[in-house]
């Protein structure tokens, strides 16, 4: 796996459904920008790539792809996210903050009965380690509740609430793996404490890279 030694920082939101990650990243990236630093939002699966587009849509249909070909779909649209945005955007010595990354197809995949350690070993074939990924670490029970007062439709929590688990699970064992790589933040507290705990990480992080000249 390359190592991410770009002018940049990468980061990576993680966790399950529910959780958070898309609230937190996206405030992170609006804080940094109004303490004057220069940070971006992306997200996987991309909504511009063929292969992202692909994904996306099979999301609402009636009959999930098969799993090999749903990895392979995110890992050409890792391939794409990593080649037209995250790396010219660290070039270009930005903080990016990406809403998912390989972690997501190593617990999500995974939890579809695809090898997690292959998965794994695939992706550190083609994907640059990020310097940290934030995994928001959340009761399955509570994500649920979560899901079912955000969304209009019903959700099967049956179905739901077993494939998080073992999509919690694999996460678990990937913070256990990569305990320098992977900081977990309860995601049960308030918005406001996660963003500064979030927040704290990255800027020292920024300033330990010492990438600071001002
Ligand atoms: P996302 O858009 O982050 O949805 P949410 O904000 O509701 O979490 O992700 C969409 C789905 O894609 C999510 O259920 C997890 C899944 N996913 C994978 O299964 N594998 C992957 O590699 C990635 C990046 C996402």
């Amino acid at each position: 796996m390359s190592d991410a030694s770009y002018p940049g920082l990468f980061i990576c939101f993680e966790g399950i459904d529910g959780s958070g990650k898309t609230t937190q990243a996206q405030l992170v990236v609006e804080r940094l920008c109004t303490l004057g630093y220069d940070a971006v939002y992306t997200t996987e699966p991309t909504k511009w790539s063929e292969p992202g587009k692909k994904l996306r849509e099979s999301f609402f249909a009636p009959i999930r792809l098969p799993v090999d070909d749903e990895f392979r779909l995110f890992l050409e649209d890792r391939i794409l996210h990593l080649k037209s945005e995250v790396i010219p955007l660290l070039n270009a010595g930005k903080i990016v903050v990406t809403d998912r990354y390989y972690f997501s197809s190593v617990a999500y995949q995974g939890a579809r009965g695809l090898d997690w350690q292959y998965i794994l070993e695939e992706n550190e074939k083609i994907a640059i380690v990020p310097h940290l990924a934030i995994f928001l670490d959340l009761p399955v029970s509570v994500a649920i509740d979560r899901i079912a007062s955000e969304r209009t439709e019903g959700v099967n929590t049956f179905e739901k609430e077993e494939s998080l688990r073992k999509v919690k699970d694999i996460y678990l064992l990937l913070a256990d793996k990569f305990p320098k790589l992977i900081t977990k933040l309860d995601a049960s507290k308030e918005i406001s404490e996660i963003q500064q705990n979030v927040l704290r990480l990255i800027i020292q992080l920024w300033q330990n890279s010492s990438k600071v000249d001002n």
